[in-house]
């Protein structure tokens, strides 16, 4: 499964592209409001940082101007996905996008229908939001296995995008279900390096190595 990161913080962005772990980078209107700079900018400097792909959320609702805002996002470097809201407007919009070549994520992806048709559309992502399904009080994870039947079942390319990631669990589920890649905060990201046996059991061979008195080199 790829793992994407969900930020616009390039710092952080930079320290943990350092692991050789982070496949691609999504953002959306509300991450480019916290970082409190010129979206163009933003994006052009996370696509210097990452190779894989970075989502970039248009921000009109009508066809035309979806058009317009995704071809200039497109322009901004070869790995920019163009990410579009699933409305009947943004999954026109995908579909021309796809037509001219231009990579797409179909986002606030909140049933399996919905996702259908986003691959009929011919998206190439499609990004289910797990987590505020969770909260709504639906079943964010049963989504993903039903979408993972569909496109499946027709041989659909378009790639499930797990967005909305609360937690590891959410990751490892996700990855149980069968999601082709996660888009994850930082710090959930930073969470699945860990575990309290992990750090107990360095622990313990640090302190009986030291008591060897030996070096390795
Ligand atoms: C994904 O593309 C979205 O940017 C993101 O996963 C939304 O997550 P949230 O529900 O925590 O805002």
């Amino acid at each position: 499964m790829q793992i994407f990161l969900d930020t616009t913080d390039t710092a952080v962005l930079k320290d943990l592209a350092a692991t050789g772990l982070v496949d691609g980078v999504t953002t959306n209107p509300s991450l480019i409001a916290k970082s409190g700079r010129p979206m163009l900018e933003v994006i052009a400097e996370i696509c210097d940082l990452v190779e894989g792909p970075v989502s970039a959320e248009v921000a009109a609702i009508d066809v035309d101007g979806m058009l317009a805002e995704g071809r200039r996002l497109a322009s901004v470097a070869q790995n920019v996905v163009v990410k579009v809201p699933l409305t009947r407007a943004g999954l026109t919009a995908t579909g021309e996008l796809s037509r001219e070549g231009i990579l797409t994520n179909v986002t606030l992806c909140f049933s399996a229908a919905q996702a259908l048709l986003a691959a009929k559309a011919g998206a190439t992502y499609i990004s289910p939001f797990i987590g505020r399904l969770d909260d709504h009080g639906a079943d964010g994870m049963g989504l993903i296995t039903e979408i993972r039947a569909i496109y499946d079942n027709y041989d659909f390319d378009t790639e499930i995008l797990a967005a909305s990631i609360r937690s590891p669990a959410h990751v490892t589920a996700s990855a149980l279900a069968g999601a082709d890649c996660a888009t994850i905060p930082p710090a959930t990201f930073a969470d699945l390096f860990k575990h309290p046996l992990t750090e107990k059991g360095l622990d313990q061979f640090m302190s009986d190595w030291a008591k060897t008195g030996q070096s390795i080199l």
